[in-house]
């Protein structure tokens, strides 16, 4: 059986350049559409090896082993995978206040948009790589979600529906070190039309 690949497009929905408008520039999306890329590289790497590899348990090690190293990896880079797709896919719109059923949903978890924009902000400053908004299955709620890195520190029964990219690579050519005014730039371009898409039918 042929492993199941991804693919990243060529180039990035143009309304992701309309950013520029707030400071997020051309080349820091260029530049970052070429990590995309090396995520779902390595996230097809990583299918085919596991395809290929016939899995000995008796190989298995807990210290390191190849199926240690590819399942670690795999969350990493399939992660960095997804969270990269939701992110240029919601980005490029108008900002603002959320709309539609997404904005009901925030306001039932967190009271107001307003209350939720601080925590959110308030994430990603404390986050090393993401604030990820998702929906819960389980409850049926959404939550505000912070990660590290590529694979921490989502739970299981989410659906990931805005995620915000605070590595460095995503702003420091535009604004240095200065992440908050990044951010503020952000919360201008959100797409809350694409963030509603996300949402479970
Ligand atoms: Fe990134």
């Amino acid at each position: 059986m042929e492993a199941k690949l991804v693919t990243v497009p060529e180039a990035l929905p143009s309304k992701c350049y309309s950013t520029e408008r707030v400071g997020i520039s051309k080349a820091t999306h260029d530049n970052h559409l070429t990590l995309w890329k090396g995520y779902a590289n390595k996230t097809n790497e990583i299918r085919k090896a596991l395809q290929e590899m016939d899995p000995d348990p008796s190989k298995a090690n807990q210290i390191y082993s190849q199926m240690r190293a590819l399942k670690i990896n795999y969350a990493f880079a399939y992660g960095g995978y997804v969270n990269h797709l939701v992110y240029f896919n919601t980005i490029g719109g108008q900002g603002g206040e959320a709309t539609g059923n997404v904005a009901t949903l925030i306001k039932d978890a967190y009271g107001s948009f307003d209350r939720w924009r601080s925590e959110w902000i308030a994430t990603g400053i404390a986050g090393r790589g993401w604030a990820f908004l998702a929906y819960d299955h389980l409850e049926q709620r959404v939550h505000t979600f912070m990660g590290d890195a590529q694979d921490t520190y989502p739970a299981w029964n989410q659906t990931l529906l805005l995620a915000m990219d605070v590595y460095e690579h995503a702003y420091y050519l535009d604004f240095q070190t200065a992440r908050a005014k990044y951010i503020d730039a952000y919360m201008q371009v959100i797409d809350w039309d694409a963030v509603n898409s996300f949402l479970p039918k």
